[in-house]
């Protein structure tokens, strides 16, 4: 049974206060009323929250959550999961609470990539209000967004995701890193959810020390993006990327360094192609235009 949607992720931070100005008053995020075990809770629309950052003694990336539309299509994938032999751990319920969620169980990656998958996420009816006045972001039946992951066993970790959560190809790309031909090419495998979106994950055949590489959010507006790459450069975030237009989902955006030690990618006009028609495309170039990477520190 195929996966909705990227529905929130987990982030460890040693320092909630760093987050909490980098997303809340940088960027424009809302915060909600914190978790009860203390985590910083960010809202980009009528959920919860998108984004948990709890106490912890590392930055890094945690988990993604992902949505599935009701009980049954849960279950059908994790019985899939233990058939194959993977470790899939039920939560409690006030484990499952902690996300908002009515039943939540937990599993990795072949590349160790940890997994939340859950049903039953609650509504906040309080409507979103950014600090910044950012006019919201696109979700609903697409997920927050999308999240890009290391997996060193790339052909591997994407059948896992294709076989047990149901993800369908929607593009990939092959770049050469190094000046010499002949080295292998870095790949990248985009795969949608059973929503329009047109990737909620991608996976990227390396590893990353912080556990991701990029998440996604989506604006509603290119002013909105304009407006909050302003206050990156204003408050000296580090612009791992400039403002460019990727070829294969057409997103317009910019990279920002998060205090997780990974990128967040901050765009708009994101493509939601028609499955039923789409074919899988190889996308020979990364950007249209724009996208000049900062090399790392
Ligand atoms: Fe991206």
């Amino acid at each position: 049974m195929a996966t909705s949607a990227l529905g929130y992720i987990v982030v460890s931070s040693t320092d909630l206060a760093q987050w909490r100005h980098f997303a809340v008053s940088t960027l424009g995020l809302m915060e909600a009323p914190a978790g009860a075990d203390g985590s910083l809770r960010l809202r980009i629309d009528e959920r919860p929250f998108r984004i948990v950052i709890q106490p912890g003694a590392a930055d890094r990336f945690l988990a993604a959550g992902w949505e599935f539309r009701d009980e049954a299509a849960l279950e059908a994938c994790c019985a899939g999961l233990r058939a194959a032999g993977v470790a899939v751990v039920d939560a409690d319920a006030s484990d499952a609470a902690l996300r908002a969620a009515r039943l939540l169980r937990r599993c990795t990656d072949p590349d160790g990539n940890p997994l939340e998958l859950y049903v039953g996420r609650s509504l906040d009816y309080a409507p979103f209000a950014s600090p910044h006045g950012l006019s919201g972001f696109v979700t609903g039946d697409l997920g927050m967004g999308h999240v890009v992951l290391p997996a060193p066993q790339l052909e591997r970790t994407r059948a896992f995701y294709q076989q047990h959560l149901g993800f369908g190809d929607s593009d990939q790309m092959w770049l050469q890193m190094s000046p010499n031909p002949t080295d292998p090419k870095l790949g990248i495998y985009f795969m949608h959810a059973a929503n329009p979106r047109h990737h909620s994950l991608a996976l990227m055949g390396a590893p990353v020390p912080s556990g991701c590489v990029h998440i996604m959010l989506e604006a509603k507006s290119l002013d909105d993006v304009g407006y909050a790459l302003d206050r990156c450069l204003a408050d000296n975030v580090t612009i791992s990327s400039t403002l460019g237009r990727h070829s294969n989902d057409g997103m317009v955006s910019f990279y920002a360094r998060t205090p997780g030690g990974f990128d967040l990618e901050f765009g708009c006009y994101g493509l939601q192609p028609d499955w039923s028609t789409w074919v899988p495309t190889t996308s020979l170039i990364p950007d249209l235009w724009g996208h000049r990477w900062t090399p790392p520190a």
